[in-house]
């Protein structure tokens, strides 16, 4: 729809941007805190190892009065489970607790909200070496962990996100380096079982929170991205809505209805992937409510009918999957791709909001979002990153779109507030506003330089996105 009458964002827009614990905090092994999945897994090669990453972890002061200059209303950050449990169930780790504390106190020192990802991608090693979240007791050690961090956090903290990108732990897990399916001989099986008993955690975290906090918020975080049919072939239309089904709204289905999709029902009988469930199961999906939907965009996906046999292909969380007799990747010829290979496309971003809202009716914060960059510091220190600047201002342009178009809309979390460690591209790819001067290997001095993009964020934070450019 061409609109004459782009209204003004809302007074509380929360403006703010990313991190995650084992992205950006380094001291993986120090203070009491017990290695996550993250710290035991196998780097991919050429890329830095997790012990140092920005030293968030002995800087965060640093960070966040930078961020507060930024003008940023919102910290989205997560807690490492390890920190605070280092083996995941029992005894609490003090130091790790005073952390997240402290982090909290310096945001709200600078009248910045915390945003709280209870999870991210790290699962302790100790639960993990149990057999992670294939044991039903997952779902309680989960909400045992929520439980603490409502008890030490809840009097500050009023917004909570449960799961980062469970739909990404679940299709490529291996990738992001969560989940070894060597050797397993029905991989469906194992992480659709893993999945239900996420969404099982998920829903009694969701129910605690309200118990627990009344005045607090909480929303789930999946990564979603519309996907496209290849052309307006009766099957290339079946593909995408198989892989929309697979890839976004089983999880939101769940999330926010508190029922399976029944194209992914269908997915998972083909596989002989039916989780295993405990009577009461659907009831407790059910109880979970989230107060809005918090979600990841980087890109849409395109895909088009793809015949029976041949090999299935993973990708990573943002492009190239096929599923023999489901549906296949098909590169995009109508956008254009960062530096790594992944596609741009904000009016994409605007179709998955649009989407998202006409299902479920619930605000909406963007909690991810960015382009990752081989950034260059000049030699009077400044980075500049206008192909940042310009990814931005038009996915912005694009919120203020969906916003007049009737979607609520809550708020803006970039990836990332400051540069961190990749998944599995590693240091040089990096996504901040502010730069940290370390390469893949050499850790030079971890000094902080403020990038074009900063200064260009400041800006629009202070005009509430009415003034977006240069
Ligand atoms: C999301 C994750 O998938 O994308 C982040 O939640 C991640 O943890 C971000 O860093 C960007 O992906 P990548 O692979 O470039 O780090």
């Amino acid at each position: 729809m061409l609109l004459s009458n782009i209204k003004k964002l809302p007074e509380d827009f929360l403006w703010g941007a990313s991190t995650s614990a084992y992205q950006v905090e380094g001291a993986n092994l120090s203070y009491g805190k017990g290695p996550s999945v993250q710290d035991i897994k196998k780097v991919p090669e050429g890329t830095s190892e997790l012990d140092v990453c920005a030293d968030f972890y002995h800087r965060y002061k640093e960070d966040i009065a930078l961020m507060a200059e930024m003008g940023f209303k919102t910290f989205r950050f997560s807690v490492a489970w390890s920190r605070i449990l280092p083996d995941g169930v029992g005894k609490v780790n003090q130091e790790g607790i005073d952390f997240y504390s402290n982090v909290i106190d310096e945001c709200l020192k600078y009248g910045i909200e915390p945003l709280v990802t209870m999870f991210h991608f790290d699962l302790p090693a100790a639960l993990e070496k149990k057999g992670g979240w294939l044991r039903r007791e997952s779902v309680d050690e989960f909400v045992e962990f929520a439980r603490i961090l409502y008890e030490n956090y809840g009097d500050r903290v009023k917004y909570w996100l449960t799961i980062n990108e469970q739909n990404m732990l679940t299709l490529v897990g291996e990738v992001i380096g969560t989940s070894d399916l060597s050797g397993v001989t029905n991989k469906y099986k194992k992480v659709y079982q893993e999945n239900h008993h996420m969404l099982l955690a998920q829903a009694k975290a969701m129910k605690l929170c309200h118990d627990m906090l009344p005045g607090a918020k909480i929303g789930p975080a999946p990564n979603i991205s519309l996907v496209y049919p290849a052309s307006c072939k009766p099957k290339d239309v079946l593909a995408a809505q198989n892989y929309n089904a697979i890839r976004n709204w089983l999880y939101l289905d769940m999330a926010v209805y508190g029922r399976y999709d029944n194209l992914v029902w269908a997915y998972l009988e083909e596989h002989d992937a039916i989780p295993d469930m405990e009577p009461g199961d659907m009831d407790i999906m059910a109880s979970g409510h989230p107060d809005f939907i918090g979600f990841n965009y980087y890109n849409t996906a395109t895909v088009e009918w793809a015949q029976e046999g041949g090999e299935a292909k993973m990708g990573d969380q943002q492009s190239g999957a096929n599923e023999p007799g489901v549906y296949k990747t098909f590169k995009n010829p109508n956008l254009l791709r960062t530096e790594f290979g992944w596609e741009i496309d904000p009016e994409g971003f605007r179709a998955t909001m649009r989407e998202m809202y006409s299902r479920y009716h619930l605000p909406l914060i963007v909690t991810e979002n960015g382009l990752g960059a081989y950034d260059k510091l000049t030699d009077d220190g400044k980075i500049h990153d206008n192909y940042r600047i310009e990814y931005l201002r038009k996915h912005i342009e694009q919120i203020k779109l969906a916003a007049s178009e009737g979607v609520e809309m809550m708020g803006y979390c970039p990836w990332s507030a400051i540069d961190l460690v990749s998944t599995h591209e590693g240091v040089v790819k990096r996504y901040g506003f502010i730069y940290v001067n370390r390469d893949e290997f050499d850790l030079k001095d971890l000094a902080r330089y403020r990038k074009d993009s900063f200064y260009w964020y400041k800006k629009v934070i202070a005009t509430n996105g009415e003034d977006l450019t240069d």
